[in-house]
């Protein structure tokens, strides 16, 4: 039964009038909402007045709170040490939670990674773990606790269990141009983060054409929204401000990406996927009480490389969620796509700018991503960069392949690829791929 001494009503007119709610406002909501008490139609009222009005600080953590607390906080006691796990805004071509995940999990911190599906033109790291044969996301909770206890590690998706309001509000956000408020987003990130037994969390929070924030000022405000949410949780959280002006690394797609993690697990990464992996994989082992300071896990993360035991890692937890290891061990032996079209450079120069948000959009569109939540994915899609900002091209030289089963798809992803880089003389400035650190002594310049 809906709590009397509330009515919702007073309550979207309150937001509506820019005031702030109580703990107790928020918690009725919430509960009454995931309860079936309260009907969509006032949820989005709600939501609407919250992204115009915003919410402050104790709001955003009362919701948090509520809806955390809508499912079950998984019980890791029975693993031992720190466990510590990463969360991305999401980008285009962001492989990192494949490659970092194996690393820290081989350096002796426990990893509970619960990902979540691609959304409109950024990836997601659900899908491209299917795209590996036979490997399986959707497990029970009991199982969940058994692979981290063997492993260090497990990679699965969010159950019924796991803040149900988030699973509900999101699909209302979605259809009420209501996601991109930074006091909902940091609410639906953290309740799925804390849900998961973490101690300790590292943030990539992305900014640029591929990031939802497009502008580094927002993503300021809500890396501290989510660091300061963090901490009042009593979770240790450092969030990085990374860049998504371009993709990162030179592959988009799913198994794409996962092949391109192989080679960055063999040591044959790419420069920017590198930098930024050893950076988040070595402030988790600095959390994970694994280091004495973040330099020393980044010491540690490339170690694990070198020596092999990240991608040893990577073929045991592949193995125990049932995936073909073949595949792993030889990417060759992968089904081939149909279609592998070579894209011409529309003139020569210097590539100053990618429009990484539309690279995102051409990838969906030849199969790697959905227009609707009932799409299938294609796991062979996607495009391969052999260019990157910074790089000379040639007039009618390859910068990009795409890989494809949809024909009728290919001649548009050419024309809307060959606008998606921009060629000048030369750059003003160059890309920096990080640029901040915010922990919860403030915001810091990263050099
Ligand atoms: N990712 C989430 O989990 N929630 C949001 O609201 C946006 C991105």
């Amino acid at each position: 039964m809906a709590d009397r001494k509330y009515n919702m009503v007073s309550i979207i007119r309150k937001k509506r009038e820019g005031n702030s709610l109580t703990k107790e406002e928020i918690q009725y909501l919430i509960q009454s909402y995931t309860s079936d008490q309260i009907p969509d139609y006032q949820m989005s009222a709600f939501l609407m007045a919250s992204f115009l009005n915003g919410l402050n600080s104790d709001e955003a953590a009362s919701l948090t709170h509520s809806m955390l607390h809508s499912g079950i906080i998984v019980d890791l006691s029975h693993v031992s040490g720190k466990k510590v796990d990463k969360h991305s805004t999401g980008g285009v071509g962001d492989k990192l939670s494949l490659i970092l995940a194996p690393i820290v999990a081989s350096c002796g911190v426990p990893v509970p990674m619960i990902s979540g599906r691609g959304l409109g033109h950024s990836g997601g790291t659900l899908d491209k773990l299917e795209s590996i044969p036979g490997f399986t996301v959707d497990i029970t909770l009991d199982r969940y606790k058994e692979i981290i206890k063997k492993h260090n590690l497990v990679l699965a998706g969010q159950t019924e269990e796991i803040a149900p309001a988030d699973k509900r509000l999101y699909a209302l956000r979605d259809v009420t141009a209501t996601v991109e408020s930074i006091p909902l987003i940091a609410g639906s990130i953290m309740s799925k983060k804390l849900a998961e037994g973490i101690d300790a969390l590292v943030l990539d929070v992305k900014f640029g054409s591929g990031a939802f924030m497009k502008n580094i000022e927002d993503a300021k405000e809500l890396a501290q929204t989510l660091v300061s949410i963090g901490e009042q949780f009593g979770k240790e959280t450092i969030a990085y401000l990374t860049n998504m002006n371009q993709p990162l690394g030179h592959a988009i797609g799913n198994w794409l990406e996962v092949k391109e993690s192989i080679d960055c697990l063999k040591g044959n990464g790419p420069d920017d996927v590198m930098e930024i992996t050893h950076l988040l994989a070595g402030t988790m082992i600095y959390l994970g009480a694994k280091a004495g300071s973040i330099a020393e896990g980044i010491e540690m993360s490339r170690e694990a490389i070198e020596n092999g035991s990240a991608f040893q890692k990577w073929i045991d937890i592949v193995e125990e969620h049932g995936g073909d290891i073949r595949v792993i061990k030889n990417p060759d032996q992968y089904p081939k796509v149909k279609f592998r079209v070579d894209v011409p450079s529309p003139g020569s120069g210097m590539i100053t700018k990618m429009d990484t948000y539309a690279m995102g959009m051409i990838s969906l569109e030849l199969g790697a991503g959905r227009r609707s939540k009932e799409d299938d994915i294609d796991p062979q899609a996607g495009i391969m960069l052999h260019k990157k900002i910074g790089e000379l091209v040639e007039r009618d030289e390859t910068f990009a392949t795409l890989y494809t089963n949809k024909e009728e798809s290919i001649d548009d992803a050419v024309q809307n690829l060959q606008a998606a880089i921009e060629l000048a003389d030369k750059m003003q400035n160059p890309l920096k791929s990080i640029t901040h650190r915010v922990d919860k002594e403030g915001i810091h310049e990263y050099q």
